[in-house]
């Protein structure tokens, strides 16, 4: 029941997000970080309540007038002068920088003193990704369950190579609305058990936080690319209710199958973006100019290519791939992860 409602909820929201646009990770000044968003709705409603006039300072009368959608009367502020326009205009701003609630967010710069332009993310939060790792690791399955897993996702594979042949991009961008769930509900249910039993949970909270963060990240990059369809917005609907609380349940039942079908779908995501990358080297994909969301997030050089944020992208894949593969091999030697060192930071 309580799934079923929260299901409801996060429907709804999403349902929202999708109405409301594409992207939920707008550089500042488009209003979407809280810290923004919360006084700019404040400066709107100052606005509007002033103009059909209510006052601010009454509030309540004034939400009921929007939201019972009576006709505005004309303003008795109509009349004031030019001045005592431009002082609320002034104040409206003021709302706008500085918060009642003391929420602001300092002036942050780029290393080279340029304004940062993201609220989805801080410079702290970025890295130069590991180009190094070995992309050709596989673990072999060796007992029933690895075996179940990896014919498990070999098997998932067959419809989505149907489904999208070589149109790497829409592909990406759809699969990534997937591979962001994982971590997020691994994160979670340790989470639910560190407050359950008291315990610590040895980072491994964060460890999977951050990987869902990070595939989330590999979405708002392909999303500037990629302008997803409305039927595929639907398609996200429904594979996203099926996926978390398939996942969820998985989870809950067998840690060790999870991580290691999160680890094989993460070979076959390496996969995937080493064929992307062919298709860009051979012109089949036009090498466009990386999105500037990512050439801050990865730290690339400002003339960065398509085929850098690819490369990129593919070597988080494997440091997925390693993290889910060694959490499931600890649970497989009978330990819990809080047994063994989180890989907090593995880019
Ligand atoms: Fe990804
Ligand atoms: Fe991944």
């Amino acid at each position: 029941m309580v799934l079923s409602g929260l299901g409801t909820v996060s429907c709804s929201v999403v349902l929202r997000s999708l109405i409301n646009g594409r992207n939920n990770c707008n550089r500042s000044g488009t209003a979407v970080g809280t810290a923004t968003v919360m006084p700019f709705m404040a400066a709107e409603m100052r606005r509007h309540c002033a103009g059909a006039g209510g006052g601010w300072n009454r509030g309540f009368p004034c939400w009921k007038r929007m939201m019972a959608s009576e006709p505005v009367r004309p303003p008795a502020e109509a009349k004031s002068t030019e001045k005592e326009k431009e002082k609320k205009k002034s104040e409206g701003k003021s709302i706008v920088s500085s918060s009642y609630w003391g929420i602001s967010r300092q002036k942050v710069t780029r290393e080279d003193g340029t304004e940062w332009p993201w609220n989805c993310f801080m410079p702290w939060e970025t890295y130069q990704s590991n180009l190094s790792i070995d992309l050709t690791k596989h673990h072999v399955p060796k007992n029933f369950l690895d075996k179940f897993a990896y014919r498990t996702v070999k098997l998932i594979r067959i419809p989505t190579d149907v489904f999208f042949k070589r149109r790497f991009g829409c592909r990406a961008m759809m699969l990534e609305t997937v591979a962001a769930v994982p971590g997020m509900v691994g994160g979670m249910l340790l989470h639910l058990r560190s407050l359950r039993k008291f315990q610590h949970s040895g980072g491994w909270i964060k460890a999977l936080l951050e990987e869902a963060e990070n595939e989330r990240m590999h979405l708002m990059t392909m999303v500037e690319l990629v302008q997803p369809r409305w039927y595929e917005r639907m398609l996200v609907l429904a594979v996203q209710g099926v996926f978390f609380n398939a996942f969820f349940v998985l989870y809950l039942l067998s840690p060790k199958l999870a991580h290691r079908m999160v680890g094989y779908l993460e070979e076959e995501a390496i996969h995937s973006y080493t064929e992307f990358l062919k298709d860009i080297e051979s012109g089949a994909i036009e090498n466009v100019p990386a999105p500037a969301i990512s050439i801050d997030y990865w730290r690339l050089p400002k003339d960065a290519k398509l085929k850098d944020v690819i490369l990129v992208i593919r070597a988080d894949e494997a440091h997925h791939r390693d993290v889910n593969h060694f959490a499931s091999d600890i649970h497989f030697h009978g330990k819990e992860l809080r047994d063994a060192p989180a890989p907090v930071g593995y880019h």
